[in-house]
């Protein structure tokens, strides 16, 4: 997990432009940053382990010579977080420098071989043994995109590379397997990156990279070749993203500015209805539906099966894309799996994918548009949220959950659902207007220990997805559960320290919900209700509440009832002191299994 950038520049020095382009992409990783950059003089390299803006302060990372250059920043994989661990890795003799995301699987066994051979080795990584193996081939005389060619033989893994060397001062080497790579293609300045927003101040026109291709980015341009060495002809998509979009705009945080950007995010994702049209009758007859997904995007493929199931009559699974391969063998032409991602880079989901793949129709439900789960599945529907940069997703789970609603309410010819979601930014835009209730409630709840989330139905997967945010952002263990479940268990957890958010919309679930809330009452707990603002019940019966318009029912309440969840966290967590930007021990897309 990391996110790597590399430049070749004409007239203008590397250092200061890849620190700013990796600052991009933090949200890949943050434990160390590096940047090498090349000249006549040979490489150079400032590397360190902690934050970018806590490296840089001690070493000036963009003081550094040379027009061409890449940079890293590091979520560890092999060994812990240091600076010998740090990217880029220098070969022995210090004349090749590489950052790579991805991993090595057998680096252990090369590693060993090459020590046999004399070659020295300096951190615990597997990625340290790329730049020894290029200097070995170039050693032998070949010229640094061979020498990369050769070791791209030797290594098993996933990788997007980026290499330099002190003999081809202008020139950067890159390649692709499993991990994503662009190349950023400007006015006589050239860029690759692990995803789009750390190039857009510099360019908007993109290349993609595919598996097995390596790239040579020069003075002369780019040239991008495939695995039997033929030169492709590679299509340059326009961005429509800007810059600024990438930026906090004013906000604390990433998380909170694009809390608030959902109600707008949703307007873009509706415009996918036609698309879900075609596609719908495109896949034709299906007798089961099963989705895959990881975290988040887990949370909204369980608001699918209980719509579709519901409203379709299509039975429907959800499957973990970790625990997938033990349903693989159930699947048959006649299933349609969806695929749910953010990213579209997350392994475990993309591995699922690939074996989906070989008996039945595939859908990919994803936001980064060009990501590898939107080249590999049979059909996509994009979440069209924009970039998303807090790790903790937000906005994307509600533009998830809208294709889901959109797919569900097509497919069950349901027009007065599909209407109804016309209504739904501005249902958000109300809570965000008085987001200072929820301000003040998260401050009662900063110390305690535990919570939990129960809602019944649809607000099930609300309530798992509640007790996610917190424990990503806030560290406070919280625990989401079906409202009628509780008293087969947990019930023995609940006491005066343990509050409980209760998300009961108005529906037919209401009644048999307020008897679970009762019950958690009368055990003491400190009930934080989220209902109607038509409910007087939640008003006065209960510790905390905040309430939402009376229009939304609880069959669109997912879409709408999720907000003031992810606000309570974010607020939890600011009032803790941490940055809920970046949460430790995780990272927005997970590209090992
Ligand atoms: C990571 C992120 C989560 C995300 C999950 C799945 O764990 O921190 O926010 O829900 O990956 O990611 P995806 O990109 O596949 O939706």
């Amino acid at each position: 997990m990391c996110g790597i950038v590399g430049c070749v520049l004409t007239n203008r020095k590397a250092a200061p432009i890849l620190l700013e382009c990796i600052s991009k992409l933090e949200y890949r990783g943050y434990d160390s940053v590096g940047i090498s950059t090349v000249d006549e003089n040979g490489i150079h390299l400032k590397k360190g382990s902690g934050k970018i803006k806590e490296v840089d302060d001690k070493i000036d990372l963009g003081e550094l010579p040379g027009s061409t250059g890449i940079a890293h920043v590091r979520w560890a994989t092999h060994g812990i977080p240091s600076k010998e661990n740090s990217h880029p890795h220098i070969s022995n003799e210090g004349n090749i420098s590489v950052v790579h995301n991805g991993i090595i699987e057998n680096f252990g066994e090369i590693r060993e071989s090459l020590e046999s051979e004399g070659y020295i080795f300096h951190s615990q990584t597997d990625t340290e043994v790329i730049p020894i193996l290029i200097e070995k081939y170039m050693d032998k005389g070949f010229n640094l995109e061979d020498a990369l060619k050769k070791t791209l033989k030797i290594i098993k893994g996933s990788y997007a590379i980026g290499a330099i060397s002190k003999n081809n001062p202008n020139e950067i080497v890159a390649a692709r397997k499993d991990s994503p790579l662009i190349i950023g293609v400007g006015d006589k300045d050239y860029f690759i990156a692990s995803d789009a927003p750390a190039i857009l101040n510099y360019t908007k026109n993109v290349i993609y990279v595919d598996n097995g291709e390596i790239a040579i980015l020069n003075h002369d341009g780019v040239i991008v070749k495939d695995s039997k060495d033929n030169i492709v002809d590679k299509k340059i998509n326009l961005i429509e993203w800007d810059a600024e979009m990438a930026q906090k705009e004013g906000y604390d945080y990433f998380m909170l500015k694009e809390i608030h950007e959902q109600d707008s995010a949703i307007k873009d994702t509706l415009s996918e209805r036609d698309n879900i049209n075609e596609i719908i009758t495109e896949i034709g007859n299906i007798s089961r539906i099963c989705f895959v997904a990881c975290g988040t995007s887990y949370h909204a493929s369980l608001t699918g099966k209980y719509l579709i199931e519901s409203m379709a009559g299509i039975p429907t699974d959800v499957i973990l894309a970790s625990e997938f391969k033990y349903s693989a063998n159930t699947l048959n032409k006649d299933t349609l799996v969806i695929f749910i991602s953010q990213s579209g880079e997350t392994a475990d989901t993309l591995k699922a994918l690939k074996v989906a793949k070989k008996t039945s129709k595939t859908l990919a439900i994803v936001n980064v548009l060009g990501s590898s789960a939107t080249r590999e599945a049979d059909f996509v529907i994009y979440t069209r949220a924009g970039p998303e940069i807090g790790v903790a997703a937000t906005k994307t789970y509600i533009s998830q959950l809208i294709c889901i609603y959109m797919f569900a309410a097509i497919l069950a010819n349901n027009k007065k659902l599909l209407d109804s979601l016309d209504e739904v930014p501005e249902y958000i835009s109300e809570i965000l207007a008085k987001e200072g209730e929820i301000s003040e409630i998260a401050s009662k709840y900063i110390n305690v220990n535990d919570f939990f989330f129960i809602g019944r139905g649809l607000s099930y997967p609300t309530a798992l997805e509640g007790a996610l945010k917190l424990k990503e952002i806030t560290y406070i263990h919280g625990e989401g559960y079906a409202a009628g479940e509780l008293k087969h268990g947990p019930l023995a957890l609940i006491d005066d320290n343990v509050p409980v958010v209760v998300i009961v919309p108005p529906g037919d679930n209401y009644d048999k919900t307020i008897s679970n809330l009762e019950e958690v009452k009368a055990r003491g707990a400190n009930v934080i209700a989220i209902g109607s603002c038509a409910d007087e019940f939640i008003k006065t019966e209960v510790t905390d509440s905040f309430c939402i318009d009376e229009n939304v029912n609880e069959i669109i309440a997912p879409l709408i009832y999720v907000v003031p969840l992810q606000l309570l966290s974010y607020y939890i967590s600011v009032k803790r002191g941490l940055d809920p930007d970046k949460p430790k021990n995780l990272a927005k897309c997970v590209t090992v299994e």
